[in-house]
């Protein structure tokens, strides 16, 4: 038997010096899955709750069981309680994902009291309950998946969790709007929130803490869905960059980061002339308001004619950036479309743009270029208080967004 965390009253809490206070999240234990791990900052934590939410079909499933699979691989006891599949249904999942482990349990249950007992009976250390919508606390009247179920169940859960230091992942599904009654109501009773999302052509798949206690929220996991289920993506920029073709205008490679981990990805933009009042503005994978932001100081700084033409812009293979540092690859990509210029095949930019159409430094720009230079490029645009360039890589200095535009060769003729 495991000590189970003591529950102590408020009435009979102690003050203590904070350095004496256990700090729980040095008791991190790895998922087995690195991508997983990357996110949580190096595991899961007993006794915590996980809420993992995505919309129906993107993998939820998938990557419970594989990680309920990967922690009684090294001989953690999991619990995986489906609500939605019967017990032979994952179990040939379970087959094929490589699953299959003599400390994983599996059982097909959705009324809360039964959960409980085999919580009882089975004394695991990490449990999945795929999903929150499916349970049934029978002593309420409301059907699962209605608010007051789905806050109620999870609220007996997280007790039990905390109560047998059991690391409990709730599923949820979650539509696009992300309205659908239940996850968001549990937000903030759980201690981590993990969105997983992708691109479903391509089979990438991302994860995100959008809440985390025991560690930053800013990193993410790059998974690829395939027939055996969710790989970890060793090499993102090699994937991101995959289908380049070059020698067309419209596309430029940035240098990102996400979380720690820096990632080329192609940006493309298309400039048609429009006839509306209103031209068309489209941004995938991007900022549409730093589009729009872009493409005035395009405009009013660089003097190039983007007003009234329709502009689409992603980010190609499904990737999704929030960094400003791609704004200048972005700004140049819609410049080269505007005059049929493409950049050259060997260069990178990155660079934020301000207002006055000045380039702007960005964080982690050793991490950038390293990551360029070792996708063999050459050169990079840069702001121009860019330090050393890493072995192999030339650097271009650009004060401004104009100043780039004339190195990358990109302006009017
Ligand atoms: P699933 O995990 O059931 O999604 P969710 O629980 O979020 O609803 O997986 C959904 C899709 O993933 C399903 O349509 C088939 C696909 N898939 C694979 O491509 N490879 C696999 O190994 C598995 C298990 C699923
Ligand atoms: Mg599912």
């Amino acid at each position: 038997m495991r000590d189970s965390p003591v529950v102590v009253a408020s009435s009979t809490s102690v003050a203590r010096p904070i350095a004496d206070v256990a700090d729980e999240s040095t008791l991190i234990r790895s998922t087995g899955l690195v991508e997983v791990d990357r996110v949580l900052g190096g595991g899961l934590v007993p006794g915590s709750v996980t809420l993992v939410g995505g919309e129906p079909g993107i993998g939820k499933s998938t990557l419970m069981l594989q990680l309920a699979g990967a922690v009684a691989e090294v001989g953690q006891k999991a619990l995986y309680v489906s609500g939605e599949e019967s017990a032979s249904q994952v179990r040939g999942r379970a087959d094929r994902l490589g699953a299959l482990h003599d400390e994983l349990w599996l059982v097909a249950e959705t009324v809360l009291p039964h959960i409980l007992a085999h919580l009882d009976a089975v004394d695991p250390e990490v449990v999945v309950i795929d999903s929150v919508q499916t349970l049934l606390n029978p002593e309420m009247t409301s059907a699962p998946g209605s608010v007051a179920q789905v806050r109620e169940c999870a609220h007996v859960l997280v007790q039990e969790a905390k109560r047998r230091g059991i690391a409990l992942l709730l599923v949820g599904h979650v539509t696009k709007e992300g309205t659908l009654a239940g996850p968001r109501v549990l937000e903030h009773v759980v201690d981590t929130v993990l969105e997983f999302d992708g691109d479903r052509q391509h089979g990438l798949r991302l994860l995100r803490a959008s809440k985390h206690r025991f560690g930053p929220t800013s990193e993410v996991g790059l998974l690829q869905m395939d027939e055996m289920g969710l790989a970890p993506v060793d090499d993102p920029s090699g994937l991101f960059l995959a289908d380049r073709v070059t020698g067309v205008s419209g596309s430029a490679v940035v240098p990102t980061v996400d979380g720690n981990r820096p990632l080329l990805v192609e940006v493309q933009a298309l400039v048609a002339p429009s006839q509306l009042a209103t031209p068309r503005r489209s941004a995938q994978g991007l900022d549409q308001g730093r589009l729009a932001m872009l493409l005035a100081v395009l405009e009013r700084r660089v003097g190039l004619p983007v007003s009234n033409a329709e502009v689409y812009a992603l980010a190609v293979g499904g990737a999704r950036i929030l960094d400003p540092g791609a704004d200048a690859g972005l700004a140049l990509a819609v410049a080269s479309s505007l005059t049929g210029h493409p950049l050259a095949d060997d260069l990178v930019v990155v660079g934020e743009v301000g207002l006055g159409g000045e380039l702007r430094h960005v964080s982690h720009i050793n991490r950038r270029l390293s990551e360029a230079a070792r996708m063999g490029f050459r050169r990079a645009i840069v702001p121009h208080a860019t330090g050393e360039a890493p072995d192999g890589l030339s650097i271009l200095r650009a004060p401004t967004l104009a100043a780039a535009v004339q190195l990358a060769d990109v302006g009017p003729s």
